[in-house]
């Protein structure tokens, strides 16, 4: 049985991918896990049971079915754990990661228009993959959540500076997302509260599953990667623990490649 410390992580998309196996992690540090994910019949039933799981492991873990893009929602799950914070002692929100995965995977152009990605799906990506980061930050430094020595992480990929098929979307989305890391950075130093985006390599997750041609494009990954795998999940996880030490403050507003070295190689092969 793990112990559970004075300090909490909101995990925005907890229950797969990158978000649960942070959440797993900062459990084991002691971490309160409170989680916020979108998911319906299984997928709602397992949400529950990996919020039993973390409980049982010593810690206090809170989920929210919700839509992290609705203002409505948002706001009532600040004033929740502003609730859940008057009963405990001096509680320290000290990890907020945002790690939604939900944007239109279409092209922006194709001879058949019902292929285009239209206005609405642009700015749905837009708005859940990077503009909803902002809106949380906004919240939490308002109601005064953020904990001095808070940690804020955003999920990014090498989309925000490569191009690729049926990405464009989400592309956009994903350099806005490290350009809002910079400025929370800049802005909030001062309260010495951090942001950084962390870009993962390419890694096997239900969202990632969705992006036509990717069981080849994980392959093509795997043998190219220099420790010839793709990356985890947990992978990441162990990283933002690290980088969730208060000692760690002097890393701020980076964008920082957790692939074991994929994002370095030239992908395109020349003859031998
Ligand atoms: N898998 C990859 O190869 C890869 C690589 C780099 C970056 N990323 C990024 O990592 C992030 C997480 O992706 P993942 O691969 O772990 O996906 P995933 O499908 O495993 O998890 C997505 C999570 O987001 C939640 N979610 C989606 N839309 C939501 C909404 N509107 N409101 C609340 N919760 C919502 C889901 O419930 C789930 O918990 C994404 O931003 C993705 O772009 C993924």
């Amino acid at each position: 049985m793990e112990y559970a410390t004075n300090q909490y992580a909101l995990i925005l998309g907890v229950s797969s991918g990158f978000g649960k196996a942070t959440a797993i992690e900062l459990a084991k540090l002691g971490y309160n896990i409170y989680g916020v994910h979108l998911d319906f019949g299984s997928n709602k039933e397992k949400a529950e049971e990996f919020c039993r799981y973390l409980q049982n492991t010593g810690v206090r873990a809170r989920f929210f079915n919700a839509n992290a893009a609705d203002d409505q929602k948002r706001a009532e799950i600040i004033q929740a754990i502003k609730e859940d914070f008057k009963n405990y002692e001096d509680p320290q929100l000290r990890v907020f990661l945002h790690s939604l995965a939900f944007g239109a995977i279409k092209k922006f152009f194709s001879e058949n228009p019902e292929e285009m990605a239209t206005k609405k799906q642009i700015e749905m990506t837009m708005d859940v993959m990077a503009n909803s980061l902002i809106y949380w930050v906004q919240d939490l430094f308002k109601e005064k959540l953020l904990g001095r020595n808070a940690r804020i992480f955003a999920m990014t990929s090498i989309g925000s500076q490569r191009a690729m098929m049926n990405y464009g979307a989400i592309s956009a989305a994903k350099a806005a997302l490290e350009a809002y890391i910079r400025q929370i950075a800049v802005e909030l130093a001062p309260y010495r509260v951090t942001a950084n985006a962390i870009m993962a390599g390419l890694t096997d997750t239900p969202a990632a599953q969705k992006i036509p041609g990717f069981k080849r494009m994980l392959e093509y990954a795997r043998e190219h990667n220099p420790f010839n795998r793709n990356t985890v999940p947990e992978d990441v996880a162990k990283v933002i623990a690290k980088l969730a030490d208060e000692n760690f403050y002097w890393i701020n507003g980076q964008t920082i490649a957790v692939d074991g070295g994929e994002s370095i190689l030239n992908f395109i092969e020349h003859p031998s």
